[in-house]
């Protein structure tokens, strides 16, 4: 999709009516906002060199791209890399994802449908079950499949072969990969946050995309509150747009995207309500920690792979919480973002 596309599809859907939380139309947006070339992907320098050294060299070799493994927090760029990846090969993109190839049969049907060159994409990879993990292994090492037909005394292997494709793996902890399957990727990256000047770029890209004038103090702003992750940087520029529309607002100010972003409950600092929760739990409950994480999420109510994927990992990079061998622990700096006095415990640490 070019930029004129691109544009196009967002203008048609300029006119429904502004809703806060996650919409169709912002699905729509968050495909169209999404990079498609490596010259596109903001941020992670050296990632993007080493991909686009390594892509050049297959394509010289007329070879595909190694298996890729991706790994990082929800919303770093995961996906976006998969489908560069494929453009930038050009090649076609297979997607799906770990808990929806359910049996072996289904691995089975995706692979043989593969073309050469061709990219296959399993998000989430770290909930494949282990059975079809198996299967995956002579198919990412010698682009080969066995079926064993038969039971008993009849069964019989038989060997099927694959046309060669590149896997793009992704997964939000690679701690929970086996390591055999580790040890068949050829590239792993793992993606970290990215720095508040990276998001300012991201967001005025995307405001660029959407028609959005904006000047450089609002997009700082709404990068600072952004968690280091480029969707939510997105989704705040989304929100904002929402609030400047509503307010028949044209340029978006400082002031515009401060005030919006205040009354979306992400505070200063840019944590939303979850993180806030979190943390207030314990610092008030659990009198500052050590507590377990599945304590944690079983007190909020979440869902633990929620609080484990998407709010500790900033928390912890932020410096609101520190791991210990006895759970996690607030830091001097949750005390202060909540105004609590840190002395008393300080013994603890
Ligand atoms: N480096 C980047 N440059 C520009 N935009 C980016 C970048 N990384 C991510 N984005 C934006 O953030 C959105 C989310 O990225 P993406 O879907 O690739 O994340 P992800 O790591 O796959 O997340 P998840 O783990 O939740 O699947 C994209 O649609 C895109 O708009
Ligand atoms: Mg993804």
């Amino acid at each position: 999709m070019n930029i004129e596309t691109r544009k196009a599809l967002i203008k048609g859907n300029n006119q429904k009516p502004v809703q806060i939380k996650e919409t169709e139309e912002d699905v729509v947006l968050n495909l169209s906002l999404r990079p498609r070339k490596l010259l596109e992907f903001v941020g992670h320098k050296e990632v993007a060199e080493n991909l686009k050294i390594a892509i050049a060299a297959a394509k010289q070799r007329k070879e595909p791209l190694e298996h890729l493994l991706l790994s990082g927090p929800p919303g770093l760029g995961k996906t976006s890399l998969a489908h560069i990846v494929a453009h930038e090969m050009g090649t076609k993109i297979t997607a799906t994802s770990g808990p929806a190839i359910e049996r072996a049969g289904d691995l089975i049907g995706i692979l043989t449908n593969l073309e050469k060159g061709d990219i296959l994409f399993i998000d989430e990879i770290h909930r494949l079950s282990k059975v079809v993990e198996e299967f995956l292994y002579p198919a990412m090492e010698n682009f080969q499949i066995d079926f064993i037909i038969d039971k008993g005394q009849f069964a019989r292997t038989i060997k099927f072969n694959l046309k060669p494709f590149t896997l793009v793996g992704a997964t939000t902890r690679t701690g929970l990969l086996a390591a055999p399957l580790r040890g068949r990727f050829g590239i792993f990256y793992n993606l970290d946050f990215y720095s508040i000047g990276d998001l300012a770029r991201i967001v005025k890209n995307s405001a660029k995309i959407l028609n959005l004038d904006i000047e450089d103090a609002a997009a700082e702003e709404i990068a600072r509150r952004s968690r280091g992750t480029p969707r939510v940087a997105n989704r705040l520029l989304r929100r904002v747009r929402d609030f400047a529309q509503v307010h028949k607002i044209t340029r978006i100010d400082h002031a515009t995207a401060a005030r919006s972003l205040d009354d979306l409950g992400i505070d200063k600092a840019g944590l939303d309500d979850l993180d806030r929760k979190v943390l207030r739990l314990v610092l008030e409950t659990y009198n500052g920690g050590p507590v377990g994480i599945e304590s944690i999420a079983a007190s909020l109510n979440e869902e633990t792979d929620t609080v484990a994927d998407t709010v500790e990992p900033y928390l912890l990079k932020a410096g609101y919480l520190k791991r210990t061998s006895r759970g996690r622990q607030a830091t001097k700096l949750a005390y202060e973002h909540f105004g609590i006095k840190y002395e008393k415990q300080e013994q603890m640490f």
